[in-house]
């Protein structure tokens, strides 16, 4: 049986906004970041090339000794993460696992709201799916569950213009589109990892009273109490504090960008998946 660290994956940058929080709750493991930089967005792409670049990437991580892998990517936890635990983890590794970031924001999303309308700002891909209302109708029938797909949001974002005044346009656009759908609404879930980069904008466009969440913290709240429940899992998972990132593009590019999401520069290796 593997032993090492947690694998924690993203089609770019938008992960590290979930690694942070992760990190942060849970300091002692090991952890590996990759992103598929050269391959997003991921968001914009058929269910079957999701799958596939996802399925490549989980591969590499086993290859790595990760035990664990978190998709923090709610395009690749909508479109791959039940293919690969159904079909093909049994072939690659049956005592690894893999998470996505979907179910454990949908576990809470609807305690936030007073009245049961949440709205999800997400890409084109997870609001295809529709896997937050699946997910979330399990655990609160009774909430209603409004979507948008923002699908300029994640390019002006890898392209570092989140904070132009050419995304306040789109970013407004969006906003206004899932407001018109219910005025009930008084949650705003941001489901997409990138999303958090643009809160500030984002938050401005919201009337009064209606909250905006992110998922980080929820993610890494909700992996502390599955690591608590799992020994097995949790006794394999090494501990010395180490953090490696490796991107599938430019590690000098990704060094430049990556501080904006997670917070402290890092230090990216350049690998390749296919
Ligand atoms: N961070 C990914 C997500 O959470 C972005 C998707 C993309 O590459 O388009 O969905």
């Amino acid at each position: 049986m593997q032993t090492g660290p947690i694998g924690i994956f993203d089609s770019g940058y938008g992960g590290l906004t979930v690694m942070r929080e992760i990190v942060q709750q849970l300091p002692a493991y090991d952890y590996i970041y990759l992103g598929d930089n050269a391959r997003a967005p991921y968001g914009t792409r058929s269910f079957e090339t999701v799958y596939r670049y996802t399925l490549q990437s989980v591969e590499w991580f086993f290859k790595q000794g990760c035990p664990l892998v978190i998709l923090a990517c709610n395009t690749a936890s909508a479109k791959a993460l039940r293919n690969i635990q159904q079909k093909d983890l049994q072939g690659l590794n049956p005592t690894n696992r893999i998470l996505g970031v979907i179910r454990p924001t949908a576990e809470v999303i609807g305690s936030y709201s007073n009245t049961k309308n949440v709205g999800i700002l997400a890409t084109a891909g997870t609001v295809q799916s529709n896997s937050y209302e699946l997910e979330i109708k399990k655990f609160y029938p009774d909430v209603k569950v409004y979507q948008q797909a923002c699908p300029m949001w994640v390019p002006l974002i890898e392209n570092n213009e989140h904070e132009s005044k050419g995304a306040d346009y789109f970013v407004q656009q969006c906003v206004d589109e899932l407001l018109t759908k219910s005025k009930e609404v008084d949650t705003v879930l941001l489901g997409c990892t990138h999303y958090p980069l643009l809160s500030k904008k984002i938050a401005d466009c919201l009337p009064q009273g209606v909250q905006l969440i992110s998922q980080g913290k929820i993610v890494a709240e909700s992996l502390e109490a599955y690591l608590q429940r799992h020994n097995d899992l949790e006794q394999r998972l090494t501990k010395s504090g180490n953090r490696q990132f490796f991107t599938t593009d430019s590690a000098a590019d990704f060094n430049k960008s990556a501080r904006l999401f997670y917070g402290e520069e890092v230090e990216a290796r350049h690998v390749e998946l296919s």
